[in-house]
């Protein structure tokens, strides 16, 4: 059967879905029938935005019925795709900051009060009082999230790398308010209104840096106070997390400061004796998409309720079909719709925490943060009816042998530098000498298309660490990676000689998990604390970035952001922009000049590492390093 399904680089997921195909369908079936890619579409150049189109763009009819031409089309639908990327993350850090806020406001629960510390003096902001001091970091975030886009944010200045900063300034693309930003990016690209490709790529820079440093870096800086920060360990991954003794709940999704309470509430004993009276050991919170690579980097404050991470987006319905999850609380994306028929057929309880990510089988319990007590209560009331009404009716099968008992997990970039001695120089020392040719983020999604499920991903990984090239990784891709066993133990022996060295003295893996997409965010503040320790401006480093199976338009505003770094992007596929040739001019090759950044399209991974490999030898020249 398994020639009618994509593969996957993960050969045990692979086979079990192909042996609940005839029960469940998933992505792995259907990217079978959706094989026939439209041609206009995979290019950019069908416009649908007026009642005179669609127009598709050929060589015949180089323009749409108003005159607009193929990097005009091409532009306004990526400006459109990144504005709404950019306004998902923008999404998750509003409500991160109101959920700090609310916590400041009532003496809730601080976590980490260093980490709240850290931030206030970052940020310039101080009050005696750690309440109150949360308080004025989640309003100074809101101000600026909420000010027109001819008001700059404030906080750009003091999060980002000064010499970005001057570069931003310079070539006048430091964003006004963030979501008038993405307002006005809805405004230019609609019907008639902006036709210069060059002004609406600029514009996605903007949004590139109101994603990266509010919706990634400050999301990541919120929830560690409230959350408690992320600790280096070892943890399992994969499909023997679940336990089927438990009342299992699936979370997917972003937001994860947004069941801060309910994760507090089902470890009370109280609580634990509720699922005792139903015949379960407790409750176990099951890890995937995002959220839960936010929960595993956070484990260490979670033991009791964390089963552990199972899997990325497109191991989400797989997860359900083992029939073990009684229950699924999502807040945000990935969360995908294939999960509804699953859900419905074994009577797993669907929640939805938040309406921008309803779905249609689902309950949805909006977010009041006032009623925090009151939903906690409906919450745990509805996983242990679903888990009395299912267990027995529906069949278990568990693979058990999917996964690893040890993946490290939990770095960032506070206690990478820690591990390290408190500052850069060992690493720094490594990429000098040449031990450490240089680093790459691996970061982003997981998607369906480039190669099967996670292919490209896990093979251009195995070929840079060959290299000796460390990689730190972030997002659904983690999920991939961690499920191969890349962040296990035995991993660096896939690692070319130095690096394995390293990575033996270390007693780490090559492959360093900063846990979900919102962890670019991390990996930018590593990248930025090693240009000032050698007060190079970053496009200088000799790091890249490969997103490699992007899957989505958040995907494309985290991409802006590491454009806007300077840095290059390595993608398996490229957007829908090969339309247009000026707009992939411009992103391939002119960008090199105005931020230092570039696309580079590559579906081959080891000739994207061999690519990626001598972006970084040429920034070793630069630095004089052999
Ligand atoms: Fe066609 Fe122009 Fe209308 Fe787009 S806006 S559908 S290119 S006429
Ligand atoms: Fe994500």
């Amino acid at each position: 059967n398994s020639c009618k399904m994509c593969a996957s680089a993960d050969k045990r997921l692979e086979s079990f879905v192909a042996s609940k195909a005839g029960e469940f369908e998933t992505a792995f079936q259907r990217t079978i029938d959706q094989k026939v890619k439209c041609g206009f579409g995979l290019q950019g150049v069908c416009c649908r935005l007026c009642s005179n189109g669609p127009c598709r763009v050929t060589p015949k009819s180089p323009r749409g019925i108003c005159g607009a031409d193929a990097d005009t089309i091409v532009a306004r639908n990526f400006l459109r795709a990144v504005s709404a990327g950019a306004a998902c993350y923008l999404h998750v850090v509003e409500n991160t900051a109101l959920n700090v806020k609310h916590v400041g406001e009532h003496n809730g629960v601080i976590k980490s009060e260093k980490a709240l510390n850290i931030l206030g003096e970052e940020l310039g902001i101080f009050d005696d009082d750690p309440h109150k001091r949360c308080v004025k970091i989640a309003d100074a975030i809101l101000k600026d999230l909420y000010k027109p886009r001819y008001e700059k944010m404030e906080l750009v200045e003091k999060l980002a790398y000064h010499m970005r900063v001057d570069k931003w300034k310079e070539l006048g693309i430091m964003p006004g308010g963030a979501k008038s930003e993405v307002f006005d990016g809805c405004v230019k690209s609609s019907t008639n209104l902006s036709s210069d490709p060059v002004d609406m790529l600029m514009h996605c820079l903007s949004l590139g840096i109101c994603t990266g440093l509010y919706g990634l870096t400050l999301t990541n800086l919120l929830n560690d106070i409230v959350l408690g920060d992320p600790v280096i360990r070892m943890a399992p991954v994969g499909f023997r997390v679940i336990d089927e003794d438990y009342i299992n709940i699936m979370v997917t999704g972003h937001q994860h400061s947004t069941f801060a309470s309910f994760q507090e509430k089902i470890k009370l004993p109280e609580v634990v004796e509720v699922a005792k009276s139903v015949g379960a050991k407790g409750f176990r919170l099951v890890g995937c998409t995002c959220v839960g690579q936010d929960l595993q980097l956070r484990g260490e404050h979670y033991k009791e309720i964390f089963a552990g991470h199972a899997g990325n987006n497109y191991t989400s319905e797989a997860v359900l079909a083992t029939g073990a999850v009684d229950m699924v609380v999502s807040e945000f994306n990935c969360t995908i719709p294939g999960l509804e028929p699953i859900a419905d057929k074994l009577q797993v309880k669907m929640i939805c925490l938040d309406d921008v990510a309803k779905k249609k089988n689902a309950e949805l319990i909006q977010l009041d943060r006032d009623k925090f007590d009151e939903i906690d209560h409906r919450l745990i009331n509805e996983a242990v009816e679903a888990y009395k009404a299912r267990r027995g009716n529906v069949t278990i099968d568990i693979p058990k042998d999917h996964g690893y008992d040890e993946s490290l997990t939990g770095v960032s970039e506070k206690n990478l530098k820690e591990f390290l001695g408190g500052n850069w120089k060992p690493l720094i020392d490594l990429i000098a000498d040449g031990t450490i040719k240089g680093v790459v983020g691996v970061v982003g999604c997981s998607n369906m298309t480039a190669g099967g499920h996670d292919v490209h991903t896990v093979e251009l990984v195995k070929e840079l660490i060959k290299k000796d090239i460390l990689v730190l990784s972030a997002g659904c891709s983690t999920g991939g990676l961690e499920n191969v066993g890349l962040m296990s133990p035995g991993a660096e022996e896939l690692a070319g000689e130095n690096l394995k060295a390293v990575c033996k003295k270390l007693n780490i893996p090559p492959v360093l998990n900063f846990g979900p997409c919102l962890a670019i965010g991390r990996i930018e503040i590593v990248v930025s604390e090693l240009a000032a320790a050698l007060n190079v401006d970053i496009p200088q480093l000799p790091v890249a970035l490969s997103a490699p199976q992007w899957l989505e338009e958040q995907a494309l505003a985290d991409g802006a952001f590491g454009l806007a770094l300077g840095l290059p992007l390595h993608l398996a596929l490229p957007p829908f922009i090969t339309g247009g040739p000026l707009v992939t001019q411009v992103l391939t090759e002119g960008l090199k000049d105005i931020t230092g950044g570039s696309v580079i399209v590559d579906p081959d991974p080891q000739s994207a590492a061999d690519k990626l490999e001598s972006e970084i030898v040429d920034r070793r020249k630069g630095l004089g390093l052999k």
